[in-house]
């Protein structure tokens, strides 16, 4: 029988800088999706690859002083580095700048084109590098001018340019996606694209420009380059040999079954990417899932801020399967999760070391011991000990399988993990030393021994797509080593299939115990420095005092652009008490280069606030003025002095300029400001 096909795609990362964390945190969790469809015996096409186009690298580039070809392909081959380091499955890799990709787009363009669904005008347009995407004046007023996926500022362009009939397939796409609720996963996220985008109305997408020359030219107007984004979803056909003279791959594996994303970038593919999927009458991918982002201290881990985690050195310290395993089990694959290291190390020694580890070597030593290393045979059981783990072993591939086809990575893992701590409580009810005590009891200390092998069986199959290394290391001290049919998932359906008499064999600890404290400062080390770990604690409410010095050499966050923070809800923007309050009094503080101590009315009370603006404003400048405090903000102690609160200002990056707030008209102290 023909297998079941499965197309499963990562992004296309850009090679503007080396990846972290975050990308390998989406291409790791993709490798294991792709390797469980191929355990559970589907025909899997696995792609991922670079985006190398537009003017994001183009910049890049120049400013390194090479051409942007020779800029992308030292990034790339750092690319595939990392995905051999972290043992992904890939079975493509798309390059932007392959010919036959270009070959896609520039035909891709050119159909669409000639048949009206791409049209030549003029372009005014507010356009955010960094996202390589344009903003419509709606969607910028909402986000206060700056491009609504970012926060950063967006720059004005004019040019003569193509445009994609977008308006034209909206209204067929609103139905697409209101007919097909599984088509855009986690569900919110299709309810931002309707509400946000869609129902509001879309405009005409600008799909070329002549401004700047990185990208693929269009065949018959070689003034003008295609859209990076354009040029980038096209990959997930152009490397299937669409339009191609062999498209056999094509017409095998498309539609794809899932293109996991970033869900910044869920609009471009269930929007953009769908519309011209229907423009050239393809049918659309089964689904696009948008997951959840990496943030570290609150900040979306990202290349341009610098923020970011290096795998390779987690990987060189702690070994793949131990990162792949807290980068798969830790954070809801839909939702941001906060990388911290603490959690990553109590997660190796507590799952890994502990619960994995110490199960296998338990159980090989036991039969080692007891039975001379060979398997033994499991006699009649014990309902009220064995159905403590056999059931929940025997159902453990159909409670996998459910979480993986949800893409639910780390549920799959709970419940693997489950059966094995549920394995480690089975060795203290059944205490098999005590069993091995008495001779009659022989029986039953078989049954317990063979019990534990099977399940550590049943629960590495399932890890296969997990721990790649791990598993194949639990096999081999087994003694079932590569037989396919014990290790395939098929074999795991019905509990007792691992034969007796197989020779187990005491090998290495799976992972070692780490020293946690010893750890922890090695690993701030390896961390960028970021502003919230380098605050002075006696000048945490000071604004200028607090601000750190930025290292040489490092990745610092672009002056020009605004710090990336996460969304908060309502209830948490609600914890701020922020007030009116008017500066009563002001005086310098002696002992301090930066600091005025403000006395302010805040309605019936008076507080004391020290505030790091001596440099900005001088006392006689404040009093009397309106100013926004935080109230709520726990009092410190600063130079002897205790304040209470903080006035807010705003500056600029260099503290050049500073302005503190207030208020644009005259309102009363006290009042509540939401
Ligand atoms: O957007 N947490 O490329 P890109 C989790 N070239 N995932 C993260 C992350 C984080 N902090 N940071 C990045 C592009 N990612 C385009 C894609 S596809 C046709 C074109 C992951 O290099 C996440 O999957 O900016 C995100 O969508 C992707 O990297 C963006 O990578």
């Amino acid at each position: 029988m023909e297998k079941k096909t499965y197309y499963i795609t990562t992004p296309i990362y850009y090679p503007s800088a080396k990846l972290h964390i975050g990308h390998t945190y989406c291409t790791v969790n993709t490798d294991a999706f792709a390797r469980y469809k191929r355990l559970t015996g589907h025909d899997v096409y696995f792609l991922t690859g670079a985006d190398e186009h537009g003017q994001k690298i183009e910049r890049s580039a120049a400013d390194q002083g090479v051409t942007p070809q020779q800029y992308v392909d030292r990034i790339v081959e750092g690319f595939h580095s990392l995905w051999n380091l972290m043992d992904i499955s890939n079975d493509g890799f798309v390059r932007t700048t392959d010919d036959y990709h270009m070959e896609c787009v520039q035909k891709v363009f050119k159909k669409l084109y000639e048949q009206g669904d791409i049209y030549k005008s003029s372009y005014k347009g507010m356009y955010c590098t960094p996202c390589e995407s344009f903003w419509t004046e709606t969607q910028l007023k909402e986000s206060g001018g700056v491009c609504p996926d970012c926060g950063r500022p967006v720059e004005e362009v004019e040019e003569e340019s193509y445009f994609l009939r977008v308006s034209k397939y909206a209204p067929r796409l609103i139905e697409y996606i209101q007919a097909n609720p599984d088509f855009i996963q986690p569900a919110s996220r299709a309810k931002e694209m309707l509400n946000n985008f869609l129902l509001p109305g879309l405009e005409d997408l600008c799909v070329s420009r002549s401004t700047f020359k990185w990208g693929v030219p269009v065949s018959f107007d070689e003034r003008h380059v295609i859209y990076v984004w354009f040029d980038a979803v096209l990959n997930y056909l152009s490397k299937l040999g669409y339009l191609s003279e062999d498209d056999s791959m094509f017409r095998k594996y498309w539609p794809a079954d899932v293109h996991i994303v970033g869900k910044e970038i869920v609009r471009f593919h269930t929007i953009v990417w769908p519309i011209m999927l229907m423009a050239l009458g393809l049918p659309l991918p089964k689904q696009v899932y948008g997951h959840g982002w990496l943030v570290l201290d609150g900040k979306k881990m990202g290349k341009s801020t610098g923020n970011v985690v290096d795998p390779e050195k987690l990987v060189e310290r702690y070994g793949v399967d131990a990162i792949r395993y807290f980068l798969l089990s830790e954070f809801p694959f839909g939702s941001d999760g906060n990388f911290n290291n603490e959690t990553l190390i109590t997660r190796i020694n507590s799952d890994l070391a502990n619960d994995l580890g110490n199960l296998l070597s338990r159980t090989v030593a036991m039969i080692e011991k007891y039975f001379g290393g060979m398997v033994p045979e499991a006699a009649a059981p014990i309902p009220e000990e064995d159905d403590t783990i056999i059931p929940i072993a025997a159902a453990l591939a159909d409670r996998v399988e459910e979480c993986m086809n949800a893409l639910h990575p780390n549920d799959a893992l709970s419940e693997i993990f489950k059966l094995i701590r549920l394995c480690n409580k089975y060795i203290d009810i059944t205490a098999p030393w005590l069993l091995a005590k008495d001779e009659t009891k022989r029986p039953r200390l078989g049954t317990v021994l063979y019990n534990l092998a099977e399940c550590l069986r049943i629960a590495s199959v399932c890890l296969r797509p997990f721990l790649t290394r791990t598993a194949p290391k639990i096999f081999a001290q087994l003694g079932i080593g590569d037989d396919a049919s014990i290790t395939e998932f098929d074999s795991i359906h019905e509990f007792g299939k691992l034969p007796t008499g197989l020779k187990v064999e005491k090998g290495e600890a799976l992972f070692p115990r780490i020293d946690i404290a010893k750890e922890l400062e090695h690993l701030e080390t390896l961390l960028p420095k970021h502003e919230a770990a380098s605050v002075p604690e006696s000048s945490a409410n000071d604004i200028v005092e607090t601000k750190s010095e930025p290292e040489s050499g490092k990745a610092q966050p672009d002056a020009t652009k605004p710090e990336e923070k996460p969304e908060i809800s309502y209830d948490e923007f609600a914890k701020l008490d922020l007030r009116v309050a008017k500066v009563v009094a002001c005086e310098e503080v002696k002992k301090s280069k930066k600091l005025l101590k403000c006395t302010l009315e805040v309605g019936q009370e008076t507080r004391t606030v020290l505030s790091g603006i001596k440099a900005w404003y001088s006392p006689e400048n404040l009093i009397g003025k309106t100013v926004v405090l935080v109230a709520n903000l726990a009092p410190k102690k600063i130079c002897g002095i205790e304040s209470h609160g903080m006035i807010l200002c705003a500056s600029d990056e260099g503290d050049v300029n500073l302005s503190a707030l207030t208020t644009m008209s005259e309102m009363e102290s006290g009042l509540k400001i939401r």
